[in-house]
């Protein structure tokens, strides 16, 4: 089910600036990175060769260092570059994209302040989807246990590996219950997120969402509510509070890895696939697309 492990996979991964073979791409035990989550990371996707928002995605992953405290020794062109050339040297056209750095080893306890900095980033194939019958379905979400943090208590603004403690705990916890993930409210009990995708609800023709005040403001969440808008659709951002869910017709998540994911379910809440979900669903899918021809050339 799981497929080739990720750890054992054919390819090239750049590694504090040089190709590295995949499978010799590692850490060592002792990375504080490892013990104390002092990592950041992106998740892109790159569509017809072309990595959407690539220098969004750069940004926040620097910015995300920087809110953990530590700086990446490369700037956000050499990232960029080596995103692209990543996808180049490897012949991928539909590809998920995985930047992430971390502290190393030179010290080993809460302080790091010697600890070098690291990068990696792997990219591998994930086709693009186009066929929606089942996504039009719309999933089910389970109601997550835990919540998102005050961000007086976490980092929020960060995309922190630290972070995803509680969300990986939540969707098991929705999966062994046969849902496909967990809706998360936050610290005061508010709607927040999904655990790897913001939420948007439908209600006569308007789109409400969650201010992001403690979980991550999605470059997905952004171009959606720029899509919506474009078509004259009105965006309200502000405090949801669950009860809410009663009276809301449509609901889909987004996220680079979910794109626009219709929800037919949270709890005890039922929601139908209505037009504004399937309007953004394709719009997203056409903004995604490269806007020139894709880069690819045959690495011999
Ligand atoms: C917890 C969480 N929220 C929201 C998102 C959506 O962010 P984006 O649209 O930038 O992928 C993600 C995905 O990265 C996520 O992991």
């Amino acid at each position: 089910m799981a497929g080739i492990p990720f750890d054992q996979r054919d390819g090239e991964i750049w590694y504090d600036g040089a190709y590295v073979p995949w499978t010799d791409a590692k850490v060592h035990v002792l990375t504080h990175g490892l013990h104390y989550a002092s990592a950041v990371f992106e998740g892109e996707r790159a569509y017809g060769g072309a990595i959407f928002k690539l220098e969004e995605h750069t940004d926040r992953l620097i910015e995300s260092a920087r809110v953990l405290g530590f700086s990446i020794p490369y700037s956000a062109e050499v990232i960029n570059d080596a995103c692209n050339q990543l996808l180049v040297r490897a012949n991928l056209i539909d590809a998920y994209v995985r930047p992430i750095a971390w502290r190393g080893s030179e010290m080993m306890g809460v302080s790091a302040q010697a600890n070098t900095i690291h990068l990696a980033i792997a990219a591998w194939q994930w086709p693009s989807y186009f066929a929606p019958e089942e996504r039009l379905k719309g999933i089910r979400l389970d109601m997550a246990e835990y919540c998102r943090p005050d961000p007086r208590t976490a980092p929020s603004k960060s995309k922190a590996a630290g972070l995803y403690m509680i969300c990986t705990i939540s969707k098991h916890a929705a999966e062994a219950k046969g849902y496909a993930d967990a809706l998360m409210l936050d610290w005061r009990g508010q709607v927040a997120e999904a655990t790897g995708a913001n939420v948007f609800f439908v209600k006569d023709g308007v789109i409400h969402t969650p201010k992001p005040d403690c979980f991550l403001d999605g470059i997905t969440r952004r171009t959606v509510i720029g899509l919506a808008k474009a078509r004259g659709i009105e965006v309200v951002e502000r405090a949801i509070l669950p009860e809410e869910m009663e009276g809301f017709e449509q609901c889909f998540l987004t996220g680079t890895a979910a794109e626009v994911t219709p929800v037919s379910e949270i709890g005890p809440y039922s929601f139908t696939v209505g037009d504004i979900t399937k309007t953004l669903m394709e719009d997203y899918m056409a903004a995604v697309l490269p806007q020139e021809p894709a880069k690819v050339a045959a690495v011999g």
